[in-house]
C-alpha cells in the first residue's frame, strides 16, 4: 500500500475539514458548513463521508478529496498535503529522496544565496561600495531595509565574484547556469553584475532565485536582471512575496507595485502587504502565487500606464492589466474569478509619481490613495465613458458595444446586475432593452462554446482505487501523440488528487522522464504503476479511440456524481427557503441535458463504430 492509500486509509475527511471548519455540522448523510473558500451567508459547502469528499455548491463550484482541501486551504502544493496529513494520521514518510533536476535546483539556489551575501557584505562594508550607500541613502532608504531586504553592491570588476565563489569551491559550469556569471565567446566567463546596487529576488519561501540589480546613475539599462534558469522565471516572480506573505494572509489584501524601490520603501513605512511585479503586466502565474494568500488584489498603476490604457477599448484594458485575463484553463479554479471580480482594484497614482515617491512623501497619502482603490471593472467604465460622446447615439453605442460583453461575463449575478444598472445609466438607455441584448450576448458567447460542459469537480466513489483514471492516464503516459485528443480532459474529471496531480504534470512535461521529475517523489509510484500497467496492442486509431471514450466515460461519470450529491442537497434543503431550492433544481436540470448530450454522443460513437465493423 503507498503512503497516500494509507493516510487516506486512516483519516476521515469530515475529521479533517472539520480541524479547519469547526462549524460543520451534520445534514442528513452529509455535512454543511459556510464555505471556507468563499465569502456567503448560507452554507453551501458540503462534505459527503461515504465517498470522502468535499463539494461547494455555491460561488466556488469546486470539489475534490481531503488532499485537494489541504492544498487549498493551506496553499501548498500536493507534496506539502501529503506531509501535513500523515502527519495527521501518524504515518511516516520516507525523507524525500532528490532528483538530480531537485538536486541542480538546490544548488542553484545556494549559489544564489552565498553571491547575495557577498554582495551584501561588499554593501555594508566595501569601500568601493560608498557610492552605493551614498545613493540608498540619498533615496532614504533605512539601515533596517538594507538588511531585511539583504540589498548588496557589486564591485565595478569582471571577476570579483567570480573569483570569490571559485574560492569557494563553485563551478565556472553552476555559476553560468545560475545566471550569475556570462560566457565569453572565446571561452571563460565574467561576472554578470557589475557596478550595481543589488536586489535578491526570493521565492515565497525565502530563497534567493536571482537578481535585480540598478544601476548607480543614469546608466542604461537602468535594471539587468538574472536571465531565465532553472529557478528563476521572470514572469512568475513577485519581488517582496516572502516578507509580504503573513501581512497579505493577515489584512486579505496584496498590493502590486512595479518596482523593486516601491517594494522596499513600502515596507520600510509599513506596508508589508506589498509585492513588485518587476514592470510587467500581472501574468497568470504571478496572480496564481497571490491566490495561495488572498483573493483581493489591488494594482498601482503609474499615471502613465493609466493613460496608456486609457486608449484602449474596454476589453484590451483588462488585458493590459493583466497579461492572461481570460485563459481560464490554466487557472485553478478562477471560473469565479476573474478580473471582473470586485476584489480586483486598481489606483491609479498621482501624474509622474511612483509608490517610493508617493510613501517618502507622505505614508498618508498612500494608504488614502489604497482606500480608494477602484474595482477593476468601475476603472473600464471610466475609461470607456471618458472616449466616446455619450451624448451621441453612436457614442452610446460605442460604449454597449464595448462594456456589454464585459458585464455579461461576470459571474456572480447580483454584481452583474449591478454593472447593467451602471451601464444603463451611463448610457441612457432602459435596463429591459439591455438586458435583452445581454442575453443576446450570451446566446453568442456560449454558442462560441464548442465544449457544452463545464465540469467543475467529480466525486466518485469510495472505493480508493480509480481504474478509469488509471486507465486513462495510463494511456497518456504511454501514448504522447494523445496529446492531440486530449485537450478536453479536465482535472476536475478525476476525484482522487494523485490522478489530478499527475494530470497537471503531464500537461506540463513533454514526456515521462520529465513528469517524473515534476511529481513529488510520493507520486512517483502512481507514475510507474501507470507506466507499467498491460494495455492491449492496439493501433493509433485505436488509441485514439480508446481515449475519446475515456473522455466521455469520465463525463458521465462526473455527472451522474453530480446528480447523486444534488439530490443528498435537495432533500436537505425541503426545509430551507424556496429560492435556493429554485437554484438547485436549475441546476439539475443543466445537468440533466448535458447527461443526455452525453449519452447521445456516446451511442452515436458506439453505432458508427459498428457500421464500420
Ligand atoms: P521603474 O523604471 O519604475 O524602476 O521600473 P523603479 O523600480 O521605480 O526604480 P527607481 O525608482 O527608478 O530606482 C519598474 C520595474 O521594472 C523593471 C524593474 O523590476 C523595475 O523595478 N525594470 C525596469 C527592468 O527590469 N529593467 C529596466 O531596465 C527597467
Ligand atoms: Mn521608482
Amino acid at each position: 500500500m503507498s503512503v497516500i492509500d494509507e493516510v487516506k486509509q486512516r483519516l476521515d475527511i469530515v475529521d479533517v475539514v472539520a480541524s479547519y471548519v469547526p462549524d460543520l455540522k451534520k445534514a442528513g448523510r452529509n455535512f454543511k458548513a459556510i464555505c471556507p473558500f468563499h465569502a456567503e451567508k448560507t452554507p453551501s459547502f458540503f462534505v459527503f463521508p461515504e465517498r470522502q469528499s468535499w463539494h461547494c455548491f455555491g460561488a466556488c463550484g469546486t470539489g475534490g478529496d481531503a488532499f485537494s482541501f489541504v492544498m487549498k486551504k493551506e496553499g501548498v502544493d500536493f507534496g506539502e498535503a501529503l506531509r501535513i496529513l500523515a502527519q495527521k494520521a501518524g504515518v511516516a514518510l520516507s525523507p524525500p529522496e532528490r532528483s538530480e533536476a531537485q538536486q541542480q535546483s538546490q544548488k542553484l539556489k545556494e549559489l544564489n544565496e552565498a553571491a547575495a551575501q557577498y554582495y551584501h557584505h561588499l554593501l555594508l562594508n566595501s569601500s568601493v561600495a560608498q557610492q552605493a550607500r551614498d545613493y540608498l541613502a540619498r533615496r532614504g532608504v533605512s539601515e533596517k531595509a538594507i538588511e531585511d531586504f539583504q540589498l548588496g553592491f557589486s564591485p565595478p570588476e569582471w571577476e570579483a565574484l567570480r573569483g570569490q565563489m571559485a574560492r569557494h569551491g563553485y563551478s565556472d559550469s553552476d555559476l553560468l547556469a545560475a545566471g550569475l556569471l556570462v560566457e565569453k565567446e572565446q571561452g571563460g566567463a565574467y561576472d554578470r553584475f557589475r557596478n550595481r546596487l543589488m536586489f535578491p529576488i526570493r521565492s515565497s519561501d525565502g530563497r534567493v532565485m536571482g537578481f535585480g540589480a540598478r544601476a548607480l546613475d543614469d546608466s542604461l539599462p537602468k535594471y539587468t536582471n538574472s536571465p531565465q534558469t532553472a529557478i528563476f522565471d521572470k514572469s512568475s516572480v513577485l519581488y517582496g512575496v516572502d516578507r509580504a506573505r503573513s501581512a497579505i494572509r493577515k489584512e486579505d489584501l496584496a498590493i502590486v507595485v512595479e518596482g523593486y524601490m516601491d517594494v522596499v520603501m513600502a515596507h520600510q513605512h509599513g506596508f508589508s502587504n506589498v509585492v513588485a511585479s518587476l514592470g510587467t503586466a500581472l501574468t497568470e502565474k504571478q496572480v496564481g502565487a497571490i491566490k495561495k494568500l488572498t483573493r483581493n488584489i489591488t494594482l498601482a498603476l503609474d499615471a502613465d500606464a493609466a493613460g496608456q490604457m486609457a486608449m484602449l477599448r474596454g476589453q484590451e484594458v483588462i488585458s493590459q492589466t493583466f497579461s492572461q485575463p481570460s485563459s481560464v484553463a490554466g487557472w485553478t479554479d478562477v471560473r469565479y474569478e476573474n478580473p471582473y471580480n470586485a476584489r480586483w482594484k486598481v489606483v491609479i497614482l498621482p501624474q509622474g509619481k511612483d509608490p517610493d515617491e508617493i510613501i517618502r512623501e507622505g505614508p498618508e497619502e498612500w494608504q488614502r490613495l489604497v482606500d480608494g482603490a477602484t474595482p477593476v471593472i468601475d476603472y473600464v467604465f471610466q475609461v470607456v465613458a471618458s472616449k466616446v460622446d455619450l451624448a451621441e447615439l453612436d457614442g452610446k453605442s460605442a460604449a454597449v458595444d464595448q462594456l456589454l460583453p464585459i458585464v455579461s461575463e461576470i459571474k456572480d449575478p447580483v454584481s452583474q446586475a449591478h454593472y447593467l444598472q451602471k451601464l444603463s445609466r451611463l448610457v441612457g438607455v432602459n435596463e429591459r432593452d439591455l438586458a435583452s441584448a445581454l442575453s443576446r450576448v450570451r446566446a453568442r458567447s456560449r454558442a462560441r462554446q464548442r465544449d457544452p460542459v463545464q465540469p467543475s469537480t467529480l466525486v466518485s466513489s469510495l472505493q480508493a482505487k480509480d481504474p478509469l483514471a488509471d486507465y486513462c492516464l495510463s494511456l497518456l503516459v504511454r501514448y504522447p501523440e494523445l496529446r492531440r485528443c486530449s485537450e478536453e480532459l479536465s482535472a476536475d474529471l478525476f476525484p482522487h488528487s494523485e490522478s489530478r496531480q499527475l494530470l497537471l504534470a503531464w500537461r506540463e512535461c513533454g514526456d515521462c522522464d520529465s513528469i517524473r521529475t515534476k511529481l513529488d517523489p510520493a507520486l512517483r509510484e502512481y507514475l510507474d504503476s501507470l507506466t507499467a500497467k498491460p494495455l492491449p496492442p492496439m493501433t493509433e486509431t485505436q488509441r485514439e479511440e480508446a481515449m475519446t471514450d475515456c473522455i466521455y466515460r469520465l463525463r458521465q461519470r462526473w455527472l451522474r456524481d453530480m446528480k447523486a450529491k444534488e439530490e443528498a442537497l435537495i432533500s436537505d434543503m425541503q426545509c430551507g427557503d424556496a429560492a435556493e431550492l429554485d437554484e438547485v433544481q436549475r441546476l439539475a436540470l443543466e445537468i440533466n441535458v448535458q447527461l443526455r448530450q452525453a449519452f447521445l454522443h456516446k451511442q452515436k460513437r458506439t453505432r458508427s463504430s459498428e457500421v464500420g465493423a
